[in-house]
């Protein structure tokens, strides 16, 4: 990894947030330190669990990370001490940690978590297909691959692809694919790296944080009279061509034409 890649990393806010529960664990000992050598007291555990949430939360607004970060950055030592304090198996920690890696992978850095759409966004793609024989679909960020396998039995002339970065929807989606005999295909691995001059619809549904690069990519590499889709997610500054609502309060569906 690169320095570039590296800076790059520290600034995700998953990074960012870790960094400052480190630092306010660092205060809290100074603090319990201080205590012990000039005041001859202990810190207790749950005081310093407090005191440290709180540091983390006030360090969080002050490095301006998000509002949403500041209840979590309070909680999380005491939830720590809690878990803690359930002495849970250690083999259980780890089990966790393996398969929330498989299941999110690189969330942190991506700031797109895993949750699928549902049919009613699958129907409203495929409204939005174009009819021409062997038409060709990706969606960027493929899940558990729901959309691309409706979206293959619908039109079995089309070729439909998804692309995933994370071991475990992409391991589901492809053995989804391969028990319902589905002409769908999916791979592993990062958009980012995928041409998209070869589609003729490419559909998303990642996060506010992607939109800027996805359009940026979708700019530079889609062909002219292809279409771009993003489920629930505009892109900052740009008027969409098309956008279907959805219905009884469910995100829209947006589309440019490129
Ligand atoms: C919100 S889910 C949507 C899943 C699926 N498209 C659907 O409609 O059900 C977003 C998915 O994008 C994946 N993802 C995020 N960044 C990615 C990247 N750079 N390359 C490939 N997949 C990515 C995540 O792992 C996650 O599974």
């Amino acid at each position: 990894m690169g320095r570039v890649q590296v800076r790059q990393m520290m600034r995700t806010p998953a990074i960012h947030a870790l960094l400052i529960q480190l630092a306010a664990f660092v205060l809290v000992l100074l603090l319990a330190v201080g205590l012990r050598t000039f005041a001859g007291t202990d810190l207790n555990i749950l005081s310093a669990a407090l005191v440290h949430g709180a540091a983390a939360a006030l360090i969080s607004y002050w490095r301006r990370l998000a509002a949403w970060w500041f209840p979590i950055q309070f909680i999380f030592p005491v939830a720590l001490l809690t878990v803690h304090a359930l002495r849970l198996p250690s083999w259980l920690f780890l089990a966790a940690f393996l398969a929330l890696t498989c299941l999110y992978w690189t969330t942190f850095r991506t700031q797109v978590p895993f949750f699928p759409s549902g049919p009613a966004t699958w129907h409203a793609v495929a409204g939005l297909l174009p009819e021409k024989e062997g038409v060709r679909v990706v969606d960027v960020g493929s899940g558990l691959g729901g959309l691309i396998l409706h979206l293959a039995r619908l039109r079995p002339e089309g070729e439909f692809s998804g692309i995933e970065v994370a071991p475990l929807p992409w391991l589901i989606s492809a053995l989804r694919a391969r028990l319902a005999g589905s002409r769908g295909r999916f791979i592993r691995g990062d958009y980012d790296r995928l041409a998209f001059a070869g589609f003729d619809v490419v559909f998303a549904y990642l996060s506010p944080a992607a939109m800027p690069a996805l359009w940026a990519k979708a700019r530079a590499e889609m062909r002219p009279g292809t279409l771009l889709l993003s489920h629930e997610f505009p892109i900052p500054g740009v008027e969409p061509s098309l956008i279907i609502p959805g219905a009884a309060g469910r995100p829209s569906l947006f589309g440019w034409h490129m």
